[in-house]
């Protein structure tokens, strides 16, 4: 029965699939949303306030649609492409894309002359998720496009009740299908995927040779996260570049988590310049049987930070460490700590970044900052042997900028008190940027937030950047409900964020532990976790970095823990508050660690404490005694949701140690042990945020399908192989 309506409803599908290019009456930058909508319904208000942008895509679509006869081989594209991104790693499916307010439009150049499929979902599969599929008839060059979805429990596509993309144009030669088509950002239909600001799971198929109209099983296919709404496009000026990388550092075979970091000099600038965006240099090539091979696409690159130094009167020290080859980064020199203002973070799979066209970051100032450290962090999992020369390209124009912009991180600080339980579908964590210390370091007249980097490893789902004002809570400055840590990209703040003296900023990060059976700690390697915000702001302030973490005393309580052996709750803070470093331990302790630490911390870089967790043996209460603290958290009944929820609310809502860190490594404010900020939550107002209302769907009815002049019994036929599936996920 379900079948057959799935079949009926194809018919007018697959005849109207054509339409559109045919339909010129239809207002470029309108879609139709709904074939079966009268065409005097009210259009929706949002359309009629066009941006520059919108009425730019408008005039180019006006030009497209004065051809009458469209001409495959001359075909040139007149939209400016904002976005363009490799779906696949062998560049065997590039998609472009260009938003409006309201609409956005793709142009899909597949290596296949089949069908070439693109999906939107959350998952990185296509159950329940928006697909489209296109090709070009071999037998007559026309093209044409098929609004699809997957089924919740099946991996097949399904024709959509209602089509709600448009075809522009599609061509085929010898090796490629190029089509371009449009839709609404959300098109208020069930089966579509709504295009918003979180990040999508890009999914793509390519058919086999001669696959047109019909759909068997695809024949390569994959899936990419992206943000297809939000990405500042590279600026259209001349940039001058600064390449900021390695030279050849032999990365060791014996090594899971490497922390390398080298100082810079700044270019020699006779003026103050801006820095206005930058781009990875990845560059690791293989070593095998003492073979230098040249570089692949794997590289244990994971993420690079490039920190701004306080300035040091001692020129010649930081003269002879920017020549020299760098350190690994728990032997780097104590100087080094002045170095913590980030300039650029990149990690794993993002491409970059352009900074908004206001705000540019100073370089080259007089009397300004000229040493620069680069922290690179390798995930050698698999134990290569690579040469790698990776870094960072830095763009900066003589053409100044309205704004000075900095950097301020904020969120969890990262030690192995930063816990994550296993088997969590949605568990929470939160660092607090106190308002003591906004305060203190904040210009009178407050900042202005531009952008937001939120950063967490594997397990995060959501993060998101949270602002109190007094008692009341403001709107949420940035966040992302989809995240994927293989996909990082800042998000612009629409209009910017005023933010003021004294104000609070949290930083929330929800995680899905449930494919995991130990607690997670925090800490810098990519099984560990994070829950970071890089603020862009201006002007630029004192303050870089602003977190919190749970108190020692506390911490261990939560666990039931209260004394362990050698060591006062005291010590142990101060252990961590040394970053794990084991310059506070007793003399005797501290032999006898190294000894058993060395080995493993050595191996794991500055691992932020989490080999102590293993060290400390607890001996009160006595039911836990003679435990290690990580074999009692191993043990632990994870499963039982009361304890976890009870965990995660005493952590998340109880006491949280607050650094206020300033530019040249002292304290914007003391070290505080505060509570939970009590505050009037926001009330999210999800009816006024919806545009969507206006529009109702109607689905084509049965009657329409019976007076529909396509049914017949060649057609069906036809629908029948549209409907079959294709399988989207890998
Ligand atoms: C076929 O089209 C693709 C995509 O537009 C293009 O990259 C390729 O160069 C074309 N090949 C030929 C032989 O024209
Ligand atoms: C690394 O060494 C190779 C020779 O093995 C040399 O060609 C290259 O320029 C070096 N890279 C850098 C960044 O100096
Ligand atoms: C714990 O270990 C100590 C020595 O380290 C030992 O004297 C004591 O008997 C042990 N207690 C238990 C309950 O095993
Ligand atoms: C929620 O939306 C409604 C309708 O748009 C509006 O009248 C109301 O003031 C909003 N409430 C809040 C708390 O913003």
């Amino acid at each position: 029965m379900h079948l057959k309506v799935v079949l009926t409803l194809g018919v007018i599908l697959v005849c109207d699939a054509k339409l559109p290019r045919l339909r010129q009456h239809i207002e470029p930058n309108h879609l139709p949303s709904n074939f079966a909508q009268n065409s005097q319904t009210a259009r929706p208000p949002q359309i009629e306030i066009k941006s520059l942008k919108t009425s730019r895509i408008v005039d180019q679509y006006k030009v497209r649609h004065r051809r009458d006869v469209f001409d495959s081989k001359s075909y040139e594209s007149s939209l400016i492409w904002a976005h363009s991104e490799r779906l696949d790693d062998n560049g065997d499916v590039l998609l472009r894309w260009v938003n409006s307010d309201s609409s956005i439009t793709f142009r899909l150049e597949a290596r296949t002359r089949g069908y070439v499929g693109l999906g939107f979902n959350s998952a990185r599969n296509m159950r329940g998720a928006d697909l489209v599929v296109a090709w070009v008839d071999d037998r007559n060059g026309n093209a044409q496009v098929l609004d699809c979805h997957g089924p919740e429990f099946d991996d097949l596509a399904v024709a959509d009740e209602v089509q709600n993309y448009e075809l522009i144009s599609g061509y085929q030669n010898d090796t490629h299908t190029t089509v371009e088509f449009r839709r609404q950002l959300d098109t208020c239909d069930k089966q579509d995927f709504a295009i918003g600001e979180d990040t999508v799971q890009v999914l793509w198929a390519l058919g086999p040779e001669g696959s047109d109209g019909e759909l068997p099983k695809h024949v390569k296919s994959g899936s990419k996260p992206l943000r297809l709404l939000q990405p500042v496009a590279k600026p259209q000026v001349p940039l001058k570049s600064w390449d900021v990388r390695l030279n050849n550092l032999t990365i060791p075979n014996v090594m899971a988590t490497l922390f390398w970091c080298k100082i810079f000099k700044a270019p020699d600038l006779p003026k103050k310049h801006h820095i206005v965006g930058y781009q990875p240099i990845i560059d690791s090539r293989p070593i095998k049987n003492n073979r230098l091979y040249e570089k692949d696409s794997s590289s244990p690159v994971h993420h690079m930070v490039l920190y701004e130094c306080a300035d040091d009167p001692d020129k010649q020290l930081w003269n002879e460490w920017a020549d020299g080859d760098g350190f690994f980064g728990p032997n780097r020199p104590s100087q080094w700590a002045t170095c913590v203002t980030p300039i650029a973070a990149w990690a794993i799979g993002s491409k970059g970044e352009y900074l908004p066209e206001n705000v540019g970051i100073t370089l080259g100032e007089k009397g300004g900052v000229s040493y620069y450290m680069l922290e690179v962090h390798y995930d050698n999992q698999a134990l290569h042997e690579v040469l790698d020369s990776s870094g960072i390209k830095v763009y900066y124009t003589p053409v100044l900028r309205a704004h000075d912009a900095a950097l301020l991180g904020a969120g969890v600080g990262v030690s192995a008190l930063h816990l994550i339980p296993p088997k969590q579908r949605q568990y929470r964590t939160v660092g607090i940027c106190s308002p003591e210390c906004t305060e203190n370091t904040m210009p009178t007249h407050g900042i202005n937030i531009v952008s937001v980097l939120l950063h967490a490893h594997g397990t995060a789902r959501k993060i998101a950047l949270k602002h109190v004002r007094g008692t009341q809570e403001l709107p949420i400055i940035s966040e992302e409900n989809s995240y994927d840590a293989r996909y990082q990209q800042s998000r612009v703040v629409p209009g910017g964020r005023k933010f003021v003296k004294g104000d609070t900023l949290i930083t929330e990060c929800t995680y899905d532990s449930t494919s995991r059976d130990k607690p997670i700690l925090g800490g810098y390697s990519a099984s560990q976790e994070m829950c970071l915000s890089f603020i862009l702001y201006y002007p630029r302030t004192e303050l870089a970095g602003c977190y919190s973490m749970t108190p020692v005393k506390e911490f261990f309580e939560t666990f039931g823990v209260k004394e362990f052996y050698g060591l006062t709750m005291l010590q142990v803070e101060n252990i961590f508050l040394s970053s794990g470093s084991l310059e506070n331990l007793p003399p005797q302790l501290e032999t006898d660690m190294q000894l058993k630490y060395s080995e493993e911390t050595v191996m794991q870089g500055d691992d932020q404490g989490v080999g102590l967790m293993k060290e400390l043996v607890i001996r009160e209460p006595a039911e836990f005694r003679n435990k290690s603290f990580m074999a009692h958290l191993n043990e632990m009944p994870w499963s039982e949701t009361l304890l976890t929820e009870q965990i995660e609310k005493t952590l998340y809502k109880g006491m949280h140690m607050t650094f206020c860190k300033k530019r040249d490594d002292t304290w914007g404010a003391p070290i505080q042990i505060q509570n939970y900020p009590t505050y009037n939550e926001l009330k999210t107002n999800e009816t006024a945020e919806k545009s969507c209302h206006q529009k109702s769907v109607r689905l084509p009815s049965v009657t329409n399908t019976n007076s529909s002049p396509a049914k017949t019994p060649s057609s069906l036929a036809a629908i029948l192989a549209v409907c079959t599936a294709i399988i989207v996920a890998r």
